[in-house]
């Protein structure tokens, strides 16, 4: 089976960039553009299935995360998630705590968030990663003290789908009085995610990572954590995020929690061996050019990064149209420069301009994943001395 819109295209392999909205999330929105156009927070006839509409997606959402309805408040996407979290919960924070904690893998809508708040006082401190883009506990528990307001590091990262030691990390932030965020846009609906147990405060939902449309988010917030608002206004999502609600899209990121949740454990495995199969391919047919970007095994299930030696990413991605992959983050591409990400890891730039970033999901197939691979490594050119790669 085969999403509609991807029937005769290249095969897709950014999902991590965006994903294509399922057709029976579709669905499930389409009567809140056609029929229940009322205000949920009017009090006649009309407001009654809205109101009820948006009821049912904070608990498919909250479901999801292993939270209760009154913990997710929904944004117009991921950014403003992000934002919402960190600035929020800088603002709000006691005045001496006046340091935030962050990678500098973190994805811009998080740096950015934490840059603005140097005009108001604020310090951020970006810790040290190892070669896979690991943040080891101890060095947060080196940074950390009464001064930190927030730490934020985020659940897998999109270019190369390391996921970070979550529980130990919000462990440590919770006995310094600091709270913890972490942007959750690539695993969530991909992971099982216990936010409860894992000791988050505050946690980011990206509906078009997930099969929802574009310009809908939610943001988990422990019960009895406290945020300033970033949006004024009438007070809608518990003074949170004020603004006439979105119910088309709110239900459709309801649908789409519901669907991933339903899918879960399973749809993991299924995607970890499709990609696992990729990785296989690509060594097999280029051999030790090929040189895994990420950890090893805690990995997002449908993210491979891979640097192929001697190649320029960018250039021979062009030069597939059959494919529809990227080089980093949907950010930064179309600059013409090296994945910071892959630099912070310490990586040279030689081999981050080599990176390639295959992200696959939903609807990706064992043979297109084979022809993927082949596709791959037919266009890259032999190296030199290497006669046994040929079909450049
Ligand atoms: C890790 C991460 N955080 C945040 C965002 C931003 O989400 P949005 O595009 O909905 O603002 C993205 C999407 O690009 C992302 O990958």
């Amino acid at each position: 089976m085969t999403h509609p819109a991807l029937a005769n295209g290249p095969i897709y392999l950014d999902y991590n960039a965006t994903t294509p909205v399922d057709p029976a999330v579709h669905e499930a929105a389409l009567p809140y553009l056609t029929h229940h156009f009322g205000n949920p927070s009017s009090a006649h006839h009309y407001a009654s299935e809205p109101r009820q509409a948006l009821a049912r997606a904070r608990r498919q959402v909250a479901d999801l995360l292993a939270a209760t309805p009154e913990e997710i408040i929904f944004t117009a996407g991921g950014s403003e998630a992000d934002t919402l979290a960190i600035r929020g919960a800088a603002l709000a924070a006691p005045t001496p705590r006046r340091q935030l904690i962050t990678l500098a893998t973190e994805h811009p809508a998080v740096l950015q968030a934490c840059r603005s708040l140097q005009a108001d006082g604020f310090t951020t401190t970006m810790l040290p990663i190892d070669q896979y883009g690991r943040l080891d506990p101890a060095d947060l528990e080196k940074a950390i003290g009464p001064g930190t307001a927030l730490v934020s590091i985020a659940y897998g990262n999109s270019e190369t789908g390391t996921l970070q030691p979550i529980a130990e990390l919000a462990a440590i932030a919770r006995r310094h009085g600091a709270l913890f965020h972490t942007d959750a846009a690539q695993a969530a609906g991909k992971l099982p995610i216990d936010v409860a147990g894992q000791g988050v405060d505050l946690l980011t939902v990206v509906g078009h990572k997930m099969y929802a449309p574009k310009g809908i988010g939610a943001l988990y917030l422990r019960s009895g954590v406290h945020l300033q608002p970033i949006i004024h206004g009438g007070g809608q999502e518990a003074g949170l995020r004020s603004g006439t609600e979105n119910i088309a899209f709110i239900v459709a990121l309801g649908h789409a929690a519901e669907l991933a949740r339903q899918e879960l454990p399973g749809s993991a495995v299924r995607l970890a061996a499709l990609r696992d199969l990729l990785q296989r391919e690509l060594e097999r047919l280029l051999g030790e050019r090929v040189q895994l970007n990420g950890h090893p095994t805690q990995r997002l299930p449908g993210t491979l990064n891979v640097s192929i030696a001697g190649v320029n990413a960018r250039k021979l991605l062009a030069a597939i149209p059959q494919i529809a992959a990227a080089t980093g983050s949907a950010c930064h591409e179309g600059l013409d420069a090296p994945s910071p990400v892959l630099l912070a890891m310490g990586m040279s730039a030689d081999r981050a301009t080599a990176a390639l970033r295959l992200s696959l999901g939903r609807w990706t197939s064992e043979p297109q994943v084979r022809r993927a691979a082949d596709l791959i490594a037919g266009q890259v050119t032999p190296a030199r001395g290497d006669g046994a790669l040929s079909g450049a």
